[in-house]
């Protein structure tokens, strides 16, 4: 049988996720996270859940072609279809922090402290951050990851309280060291200097660009923090 592969980015998250979890993956689509977990008898059981039917047919013919078992194939937006005993392990990877943000938003019960949450948001990552502080979830660790050109966090979190800063929020809550860190800031700070500089040009709109030059000035200043930080 051929092997299965993971990417750069579900692989990182395969390698966070605790052995012998019991594992939610939402947003499974072809299932190759919790396929790849259960062929490496990594996690105890799994759900593979998606909002529609055409990839969570994928994600069963990805079990078959495998000859995996101990995996629940569900239908359901985000996590209705599981209950909070079923899964102490939940991934959400692949989707925009605004989507992640309101999956939890219908789930509380991923903030009761019994929960690993893994997310992977690929657009928004400053929504999903803001959510998570203002929602009772604390950010244990978060890291870079470059798949195909582009840089992705992904962030471990639970249960919890935290105060992030301005920076933090958009720029990582705990990427202080990360190898990709400062290349990840850059490329933050260079897409909000573009969007400042178009709105400059338009009329009206002078406070959508102050806020957007409070996080520049936040984001420049993390940045110099952490190449002190780095060079002590
Ligand atoms: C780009 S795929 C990501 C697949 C995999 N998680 C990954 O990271 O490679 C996004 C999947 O999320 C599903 N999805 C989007 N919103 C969802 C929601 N609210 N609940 C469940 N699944 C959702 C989509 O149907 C799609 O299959």
């Amino acid at each position: 049988m051929k092997q299965l592969e993971l990417s750069p980015r579900l692989g990182l998250l395969a390698d966070w996720v605790p052995s012998g979890a019991r594992l939610a993956d939402v947003g499974t689509d072809h299932a190759y996270l919790p396929v790849w977990l259960r062929l490496h008898g990594r996690v105890a059981s799994a759900i593979a859940c998606d909002l529609r039917e055409g990839p969570l047919a994928r994600a069963r013919e990805t079990g078959r072609a495998y000859g995996v078992d101990g995996i629940s194939y569900r239908l359901g937006n985000g996590l209705e279809a599981v209950n909070a005993e079923e899964a102490d392990t939940i991934v959400i990877a692949g989707m925009g922090g605004e989507n992640i943000a309101a999956i939890l938003e219908r789930a509380p019960w991923t903030a009761d402290g019994t929960h690993q949450l893994l997310l992977q948001p690929m657009t928004r990552d400053e929504v999903l951050r803001a959510f998570l502080m203002d929602h009772g979830y604390v950010i244990h660790r978060e890291a870079l990851l470059r798949d195909r050109g582009t840089i992705y966090p992904v962030i471990e979190a639970g249960g919890g309280e935290m105060t992030l800063t301005l920076g933090q929020i958009h720029g990582g809550a705990a990427l202080l060291g990360d190898p990709l860190g400062d290349r990840y800031i850059i490329e933050k700070i260079i897409r909000l200097q573009i969007a400042v500089a178009g709105l400059n040009r338009s009329s009206g709109q002078e406070e959508k660009a102050d806020s957007l030059r409070e996080i520049l000035t936040a984001l420049l200043s993390m940045r110099e923090e952490w190449r002190r930080a780095e060079s002590e």
